[in-house]
């Protein structure tokens, strides 16, 4: 149980984290002390890269923008279909696909915008059902706009579960998109300034998500509450270089559900809030 002391200090910190820190005109970000760049993109990490297809012109898109933007909810109830490899492409595609380089390697330029291009993201996610993959972990190649699995899972019902504290109804979705901050992509250009401007950048790659998966007729939701600790040690990660942030499950969705959606909320006309 948190004293109350520790609750304030928490609360404090988390307010002193969204003001801009203190300006010091002596502060130089490593960039600005000419240190070598880190890597734009994680490296893969196996041999066994899958590539993707790109002829989204075959998915059929809605295309009125209006709609798209009115229609955007939280979607938590999925009807468990596969999604094609071409709509999982699509949706990587829509919230970290590669555009261009600027310069020779100096930023990658995405469908998402990004303070100072840094995109200091890496995604994965687990594929439950997606034709023609094995489920499993898997990790997004931005770079090639390929795939590479990463391991299979045993029982990934109980994988997203775990990994979204509980939120069980997400194990119900097609595939999870995890996303981890590779925090010194972004360091070396923004320094002390770098966090804040990172958890503006997830908002879009989200935002993005949402949108890419409306105009498809998939549902998603954004959720801020995972449990990194669990992610981390899933992906392999070491938390103090690269952390899980947030994550985002997709599922095919049908009208007759539109009840079960609304229920997730009934409790704000039971308390009369
Ligand atoms: C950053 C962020 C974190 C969220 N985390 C969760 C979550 O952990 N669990 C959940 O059920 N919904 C989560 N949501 C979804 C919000 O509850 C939802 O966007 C909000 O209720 C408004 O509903 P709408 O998206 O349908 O307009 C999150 C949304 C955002 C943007």
């Amino acid at each position: 149980m948190l004293t109350e002391k520790e609750i304030k200090t928490i609360i404090e910190t988390g307010r002193n984290f969204m003001k801009m820190p203190k300006e010091d005109p002596d502060y130089l970000t490593d960039q600005q002390l000419k240190k070598n760049q880190p890597p734009l993109v994680k490296a893969a990490q196996s041999n066994e890269l899958i590539s993707l297809p790109s002829n989204f012109d075959n998915i059929p898109l809605d295309n009125d923008f209006m709609h798209i933007i009115n229609s955007r909810q939280s979607h938590r109830v999925y009807t468990q279909k596969p999604l094609s490899k071409l709509e999982l492409s699509y949706l990587l595609w829509c919230t970290q696909g590669v555009k261009e380089i600027r310069g020779k390697s100096y930023a990658t330029l995405r469908t998402v915008p990004c303070g100072g291009a840094r995109h200091e993201f890496e995604t994965y996610f687990i594929v439950q059902y997606v034709e023609g993959l094995d489920p499993g972990l898997y990790h997004y190649l931005p770079m090639t706009h390929q795939i590479e699995f990463i391991k299979e899972i045993d029982d990934a019902k109980s994988f997203i579960s775990t990994s979204v504290g509980g939120q069980s109804w997400a194990a119900k979705a097609s595939v999870v998109f995890y996303y981890s901050a590779v925090f010194y992509r972004a360091e070396w250009r923004y320094g002390i300034y770098a966090h804040r401007v990172a958890l503006m950048d997830i908002g879009h790659v989200m935002q993005n998500l949402y949108l890419a998966a409306t105009a498809a007729k998939l549902g998603t939701c954004a959720l801020g509450y995972i449990d990194p600790d669990y992610l981390n040690a899933q992906f392999n990660l070491d938390s103090d270089e690269e952390c899980m942030i947030c994550c985002c499950p997709v599922g095919t969705i049908d009208e007759k559900d539109k009840q079960a959606e609304a229920d997730f909320y009934a409790f704000v006309k039971e308390q009369n809030l």
